[in-house]
């Protein structure tokens, strides 16, 4: 269910990728227009109505984004950091998170993942409230070579999982979004290192496919999906954000709005935080909500 379900970022990784940006600092705190790239994974765990969060990244990062979050009350969260002292596989987040999920569902997304879309809050908190196993998240892109990707069946049914694939099977991309029963840490114990030494995201999606227990969901062509993997696709991700933001005048992933709409934090800790973001278009953004 949803209310017990935890979530996890993943915010670690070499971002070697984004050299000479991510020499210093890690990449999921770059920014995206107007704020870190950790806020927009972070708004849609919270929109899918989750409110326990445990943030994974390098040991040399981890007080960078505690200092950015804190305990996450701000947000009516609770945040929970922890250590990846190697980049050993995006599946690892379960073994690292296996005791403080005590044994309850998850739901983990990258922290260089952007998603966006009306129907979008709607699909998140219905996939995190049904019993199936696992779910994942598919989308329509025109370079499948870059992602895990889903093979069908004649019936349609998905029948294979394959990580950057040189032939691609379809055109649907598993994003970095995945949901998982309390299984998912016990699987992954019994997981072994794909060639390139990983502990694969792809593999225990598969594991969940043999058990019959895997429901993949489309994320339409409303709902946009981006990664910020290169110079290009971070540029591109701000200048959606900035287009759409500027254009209606809302924000796209500002926590503090959707924890107030979610009535996890009242009027006076929202205008508060407004304080705390001093003379910055977001303070007035914030600002501008409590005038209603
Ligand atoms: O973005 C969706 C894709 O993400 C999926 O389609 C693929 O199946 C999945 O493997 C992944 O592919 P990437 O090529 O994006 O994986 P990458 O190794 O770049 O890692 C994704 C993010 O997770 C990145 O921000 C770094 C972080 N990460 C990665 C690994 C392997 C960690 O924090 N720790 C890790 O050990």
């Amino acid at each position: 269910m949803a209310q017990n379900r935890k979530g996890i970022v993943l915010a670690g990784g070499s971002g070697t990728r984004l050299y000479p940006l991510t020499l210093p600092v890690s990449k999921q705190l770059m920014p995206v227009y107007d704020k870190p790239m950790i806020y927009y994974p972070i708004s849609v765990l919270m929109l899918a109505g989750i409110r326990e969060i445990m943030i994974i990244s390098t040991p040399q990062d981890l007080p960078l984004f505690q200092r950015l979050l804190g305990d996450g009350s701000q947000f009516g969260l609770s945040f929970v950091y922890a250590e990846q002292p190697k980049p050993e596989g995006i599946a690892q987040a379960f073994s690292i998170a296996e005791a403080w999920l005590d044994g309850v569902p998850s739901a983990l997304v990258l922290g260089d993942n952007l998603f966006y879309g009306t129907g979008l809050p709607k699909q998140l908190r219905q996939a995190s409230e049904t019993s199936a196993g696992a779910t994942v998240f598919v989308y329509q892109v025109a370079d499948p070579r870059r992602y895990g990707v889903v093979g069908f069946d004649a019936d349609g049914h998905v029948d294979q999982i394959v990580e950057k694939p040189a032939d691609p099977p379809s055109e649907w991309a598993v994003v970095g979004m995945y949901y998982f029963d309390a299984e998912a840490p016990r699987y992954v114990r019994e997981q072994v290192p794909s060639a390139r030494g990983e502990l694969e995201i792809t593999d225990l999606a598969q594991r969940y496919l043999r058990e019959g227990k895997l429901q993949l969901e489309k994320l339409g062509r409303g709902t946009a999906w981006l990664d910020t993997g290169t110079h290009q696709s971070l540029l591109d991700a701000a200048q959606f954000i900035g287009v759409l933001q500027e254009r209606t005048g809302l924000s796209i992933a500002c926590l503090e709005e959707i924890a107030w709409r979610q009535g996890w934090i009242d009027a006076q800790e929202l205008e508060q935080q407004a304080e705390r973001m001093g003379k910055s278009s977001y303070a007035r953004y914030l600002q501008r909500l409590l005038k209603g």
